[in-house]
């Protein structure tokens, strides 16, 4: 298995963490291989916010209500702002959450890199999460993710077989 594999494989979601900081260093690789994530016509239409205090955790915490979230000492957010983002002239799809997507992958994949846990979270209450972070109008809140040192070992992966999701031609 190459590295990349090897590094796809054993990334998973974590839902509890241990209290160990994150040496500043640590999070600044994960940031700089963040940042080189693509993005349509190289727009960037992003932006990483950090929650390192208990009352911010905790205010984001209100948007999305899980013990688990609050055991890892830091928070990342991502938010897009369609503005910015590239629009494809013909039907006028927006590219700025598939953009804000990639720069999650990377973020997801960066951080099991340096040995820590992340678990991707959509299913925040956008609101509060827009009042947590003082998000301008034009901004979208994307995702959120605890980042952190895992408390548990991993677990085999969940996932459909080869065979169910390619079409392929026959050989
Ligand atoms: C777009 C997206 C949204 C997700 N939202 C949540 C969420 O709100 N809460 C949560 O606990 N996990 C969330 N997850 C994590 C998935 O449940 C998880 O990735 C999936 O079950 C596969 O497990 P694995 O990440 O451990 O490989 C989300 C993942 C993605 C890609």
């Amino acid at each position: 298995m190459n590295s990349f594999a090897e590094l796809a494989a054993r990334r998973i979601s974590v839902r509890g963490y241990r209290p160990d900081p994150v040496p500043a260093e640590v999070l600044r690789r994960v940031l700089e291989t963040v940042r080189m994530a693509p993005s349509a016509a190289n727009r960037q239409p992003w932006r990483i916010l950090v929650a390192r205090s208990e009352e911010r955790r905790r205010a984001i915490a209100r948007a999305y209500p899980r013990e688990w979230l609050l055991t890892a000492p830091l928070i990342l957010g991502v938010a897009v702002r369609p503005a910015e983002a590239w629009v494809r002239a013909e039907d006028g799809w927006n590219a700025a959450e598939c953009d804000g997507a990639i720069l999650m992958t990377h973020l997801i994949l960066a951080a099991a890199a340096e040995g820590l846990g992340t678990c991707w979270i959509a299913a925040f209450s956008p609101s509060k999460l827009r009042e947590a972070w003082s998000l301008p109008e034009d901004w979208v809140p994307y995702a959120i993710t605890p980042l952190g040192y895992p408390a548990d070992a991993g677990r085999p992966k969940q996932r459909k077989p080869l065979d169910e999701i390619l079409l392929d031609e026959p050989t």
